[in-house]
């Protein structure tokens, strides 16, 4: 299995919450490495071009609003398939749909507040962790 890297967010909801350690604890768990990691509130513009490809969406405007509402923990995950092992980890977008023990389920309230974001692809994945990181930021781990 291939060695990736994905981008996770949590949220403002779940940094509120004070749960930002029992939400990396799941994600290494799972045997995710974290290689990169920064506490940032995002601005209008810096959440707008995050979410740029959601733009014409109903919810656009409410999901930049909740995003800079505080402060979220950026990290850049390693691992033998990232994406997809994040998104199990993560659970469904919607927590009500959200498997038991998955992070949404157990940490978030509804679909607009919903604990966590990570990519969707590996594509997706290289340009997520190039918005909010610099080549020199990422610190592989080898062990
Ligand atoms: S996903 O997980 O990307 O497949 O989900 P998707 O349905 O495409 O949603 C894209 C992001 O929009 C958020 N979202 C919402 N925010 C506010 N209100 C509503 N109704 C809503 N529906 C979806 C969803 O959490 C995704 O955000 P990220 O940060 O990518 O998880």
């Amino acid at each position: 299995m291939a060695i990736e890297r994905t981008l996770s967010i949590l949220k403002p909801d779940a940094v509120a919450k004070n749960k930002i350690g029992a939400i990396i604890a799941r994600i290494e768990d799972a045997g995710l490495k974290v290689v990169a990691a920064r506490m940032i509130h995002l601005t209008q513009a810096e959440a707008e071009g995050f979410y740029a490809v959601h733009s014409e969406r109903p919810f656009f405007k409410d999901l930049v609003k909740f995003m800079t509402s505080g402060p979220v923990l950026v990290q850049a995950l390693e691992g033998e398939n990232a994406v997809q092992v994040y998104r199990d980890v993560m659970g469904a977008t919607n927590p009500k749909n959200a498997a038991p023990g998955t992070i949404r389920a157990d940490f978030a309230d509804s679909i607009d507040e919903n604990a966590a974001h990570g990519s969707d692809s590996l594509e997706n994945a290289k340009n997520e962790i190039a918005y909010f990181f610099r080549s020199i930021e990422l610190c592989p781990r080898t062990r």
